[in-house]
């Protein structure tokens, strides 16, 4: 089982903007897909928190695989599935055999930042894809907008991903918001959270 301590900080916030996005809708069976789910700490606390929604993990790395495994066994969770290999990068067909507007939520939790603007695209697509009429996509991350990245610590950190990887960054807001139009998407919401994260919340039209 892998833990990432900013996985640990930052779940209950997270399930908070979840709960408040899903509850008018806890009287049906929801399905949600998580990309990059990494360690399993996140899904697995949403599956505890909002057991009407069955919870599709998914990585394009064994390693995370294998930790959301072991978490779903440490525990018990019944609403949470196995994990799936996922690139999203790749076109939906290509997205571990879901259906076409199967998804009622499409989550991404500081992914985009960690991924080339290839892997951006193909995550919007996918969602315009898979969602069904209505479904959200919520991407959790640190933004730039119009171009600017700010304060000075956002800026630092995206000079020190992009020497991690020239491909990855801070991607930015606009950029994401022409995606999701281009994919039958519409930014709907920012949610400010701690340290200058977002939750940007797209509705499929
Ligand atoms: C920074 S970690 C975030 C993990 C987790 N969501 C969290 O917030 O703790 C990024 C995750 O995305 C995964 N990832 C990177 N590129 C991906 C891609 N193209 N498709 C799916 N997963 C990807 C990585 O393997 C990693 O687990």
């Amino acid at each position: 089982m892998l833990l990432s301590p900013q996985a640990e900080r930052n779940w209950q916030d997270l399930c908070s903007v979840l709960e408040e996005l899903l509850e008018s809708q806890s009287h049906r069976k929801l399905f949600a897909l998580e990309l990059g789910s990494g360690t399993g700490q996140h899904i697995i606390r949403f599956g505890q928190k909002m057991p009407f929604v069955t919870w599709q993990p998914s990585d394009i790395k064994k390693e995370s695989r294998d930790s959301i495994k072991a978490y779903i066994a440490a525990t018990n969770a019944k609403t949470v599935l196995q994990p799936v290999h996922l690139d999203a990068s790749d076109t939906w067909d290509k997205w571990a055999g879901l259906s076409h507007s199967s998804c009622d939520v499409v989550i991404a939790i500081n992914l985009l930042q960690y991924s080339s603007f290839k892997t951006a695209q193909g995550v919007f697509n996918g969602a315009g894809q898979i969602l069904r009429q209505n479904g959200l996509l919520i991407t959790y991350g640190v933004y730039a907008m119009n171009g600017t990245i700010t304060p000075s610590c956002n800026a630092q950190l995206d000079a020190e991903l992009r020497k991690l990887n020239p491909e990855w960054g801070l991607p930015d807001i606009d950029v994401l918001r022409q995606l999701a139009y281009s994919n039958g998407m519409r930014l709907e919401r920012m949610i400010e959270m701690e340290e200058y994260y977002k939750c940007l919340i797209f509705r499929k039209l």
